[in-house]
């Protein structure tokens, strides 16, 4: 693995080795990938302000995240179906995240159950992405199934009333290969993902089975089957992180879902200022995923004010080239970026890591 020196090291082999139908289904945003180039391309419009001869001997990268202390502020955030990047899946991903020290978020259409996982991963700290289908026995066993299995949190995506439009998955008519299937599930919602009527087949699923009339008051009923902490997952606006706060959140994720849902969104490091300010008189957690693939990145997040950042492609490419080993070696990549972040910038700690540590590019272009 030590060839792999960077994020983009581990992508560029991934995407070398990995079958057509599921690169591009991994690779791909929604419709003409504007935001999926953006969510990189504001990362590198923020600079870094370093702080000279502070005297820092050591970094400490530690920090807490809904009372859980992580080795460091990146965890995984859920990306469905592993098993097509490596045999061993989300059972690799969660066990390199448990081996790391930080979260790893299972998504409700994984390739590996709620319970193999943490079977797999017993000491990790486990999340659950849900999302909400029509039958609502459906989903609520699929949240008591988290909670008895283990998992700290519920990260309930509120961006997906239905799949964004990704033309590769359609033009490669995307089915999940028949040896694997949605595994949290039986019958129809295990298997109905293996064919495709027409397009991809994973738009259908989601079409067919997945509630396009959730409100905010399906939060409440959430909130009312369950005692984990409730994530609202692909919060974009300020607004709308008080009403999830509102209906019971206690954390927001801002996410654009990998700029796979609505293209023509802001990239997720440039909301991310509105949401922490619309939410600075609540006691919430904000957290941040979208084209991090950098230590540099990371830390620009943490300066804004995200209290953990997320990857979701980098575990994937990190699968791909070497199962559990390739995630492990995604996640030492960043946290040596971070290690000599800390140090450079100055500050040792994340509590040190102020706003004034960034500055947009255009105030230095006055
Ligand atoms: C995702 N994402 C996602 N989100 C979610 O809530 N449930 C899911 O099942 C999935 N599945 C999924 C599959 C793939 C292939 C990708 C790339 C993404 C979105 C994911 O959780 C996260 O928000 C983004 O991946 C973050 O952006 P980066 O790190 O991929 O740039």
């Amino acid at each position: 693995m030590e060839k792999y020196l960077s994020v983009k090291d581990l992508e560029n082999a991934a995407i070398e080795l990995l079958p057509k139908t599921a690169r591009d289904y991994y690779k791909s945003g929604a419709t003409e990938e504007q935001t999926l180039t953006e969510n990189r391309k504001a990362f590198q419009r923020l600079r870094i302000r370093p702080k000279c001869l502070i005297g820092v001997d050591s970094t400490d990268l530690r920090t807490t995240v809904l009372g859980h202390e992580v080795s460091m502020p990146v965890g995984i955030s859920p990306t469905a179906m592993q098993r097509m990047a490596h045999p061993d899946g989300e059972l690799a991903n969660v066990k390199a995240a448990q081996a790391e020290k930080t979260i790893y978020t299972l998504s409700t259409i994984a390739t590996s159950s709620i319970e193999e996982v943490a079977e797999a991963a017993p000491h990790g700290i486990k999340w659950f992405q849900l999302y909400i289908y029509n039958d609502r026995d459906v989903t609520k066993k699929l949240v008591l199934r988290a909670e008895k299995a283990g998992y700290k949190a519920i990260a309930l995506t509120v961006d997906t009333p239905l799949f964004g439009i990704r033309r590769a998955d359609v033009r490669n008519r995307f089915t999940l290969p028949p040896h694997l299937k949605l595994a949290n599930f039986e019958g129809e919602l295990a298997n109905k993902i293996n064919r495709s009527d027409s397009g991809s087949g994973l738009t259908e699923y989601v079409k067919n089975l997945f509630d396009k009339s959730l409100t905010w008051n399906e939060i409440k009923w959430l909130r009312s089957i369950t005692k984990l902490p409730i994530i609202a997952k692909g919060i974009l606006r300020g607004d709308d992180a008080i009403k999830a706060i509102e209906a019971g959140c206690s954390a927001i994720l801002v996410s654009n879902h990998g700029a796979r849902q609505l293209d023509g969104v802001p990239a997720t490091i440039e909301v991310l200022p509105e949401i922490v300010e619309a939410v600075k008189d609540y006691n919430v957690e904000v957290y941040l995923d979208g084209g991090v693939t950098t230590g540099t990145d990371v830390y620009k997040a943490l300066a804004l004010g995200a209290k953990m950042v997320f990857v979701g492609r980098p575990a994937l490419w990190g699968l791909a080239v070497g199962g559990q080993a390739g995630v492990q070696r995604m996640l030492s990549i960043l946290r040596n970026e971070l290690e000599h972040t800390f140090q450079i910038a100055g500050t040792p700690t994340v509590a040190d890591i102020t706003k004034d540590m960034v500055r947009h590019e255009s105030a230095y272009s006055k």
